[in-house]
């Protein structure tokens, strides 16, 4: 496995492969990598003959007061994890590599309606700042394929979206969500849970599948499901973002002859901020 840092050896590496005729798979990363990415690079090496898994804490995506700073930059680690989930080749980009005139100067990447509301609404700028890297990630890989998580349900609609919109030659595949024994989505923000948090941690999950439930049941007053599941987050002892019942297109609030439903869900425990998704199929 090699870790490669500057985009010009990336794309010599890259052009020895195009030119045998091999195929490109991307897994983009922030790193801090667990289960779910390692699932998401083997999907990818199923998929096609070369992967490259990047590593970038992207400075763009996050907001003022958000987790930049402390964000976990583990890239022996990683490299480690990478190892044992088969031949991949790390693209781990210096920031100035990323953004050689800085963040203000950079050109984004907008993509309306499906970026506004629940994540969206909660963290202004974080769509702009994901679309516009991945777009990055995209030109500097130049993949056939590229596999992200449904963990985070509207990111990846958002770079669905993009991709149909802007036409650009990419297979975005989703892959399903790696969770712990007890329900827990996998993810690098797991690591900040104190003892007593991480106890508390999944009822997310479980809240999900409770109101999900109750849409099997027959329940369609989805606005008082959502009240409900945010009572039940807050008597647990987290602090609900947000708990929208979407249709799964969209993202728009379901009807109830909405075939396709999915449940999304955001919420702080401590100063820790867990989201997950849950889909049904009427
Ligand atoms: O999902 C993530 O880890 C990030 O949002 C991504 C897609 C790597 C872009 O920075």
């Amino acid at each position: 496995m090699r870790t490669i840092h500057s985009l010009k050896e990336l794309r010599t590496i890259l052009r020895g492969y195009r030119g045998q005729g091999k195929t490109i798979g991307l897994v983009p990363t922030m790193g801090n990598l667990h289960e779910g990415h390692v699932s998401l690079v083997r999907k990818a090496a199923e998929m096609a003959d070369v992967v490259v898994t990047s590593i970038f804490v992207n400075p763009m995506q996050f907001g003022a007061g958000e987790d930049l700073d402390k964000y976990p930059r583990t890239l022996a680690e990683d490299q480690d994890k990478l190892a044992s989930a088969g031949n991949t080749l790390v693209f781990a980009p210096t920031l100035d590599e990323v953004y050689p005139e800085g963040l203000a100067k950079q050109t984004q990447v907008v993509v309306p309606d499906v970026s506004d509301g629940h994540c969206g609404a909660s963290r202004p700028g974080h769509f702009e700042g994901v679309a516009t890297v991945v777009t990055m990630l995209f030109n500097m890989v130049q993949p056939d394929l590229a596999v992200f998580g449904e963990k985070d349900f509207q990111q990846l609609a958002v770079i669905r979206k993009m991709v149909r919109d802007l036409m650009m030659p990419v297979d975005v595949v989703g892959a399903p969500t790696v969770r712990e024994d007890d329900g827990l989505a996998k993810s690098s923000r797991n690591g900040y849970l104190t003892a007593d948090e991480r106890k508390i941690a999944p009822v997310v999950y479980q809240t999900l599948q409770a109101t999900a439930g109750k849409i099997a049941d027959g329940r369609t007053d989805f606005q008082a499901l959502e009240s409900e599941a945010e009572q039940s987050l807050g008597k647990a002892g987290l602090r609900p973002d947000y708990f929208n019942i979407v249709n799964s297109r969209t993202l728009k609030p379901a009807s109830p002859d909405d075939q396709e439903i999915t449940l999304l869900a955001a919420a702080f425990l401590g100063t820790t901020r867990l989201i997950d998704n849950l889909s049904v199929i009427r």
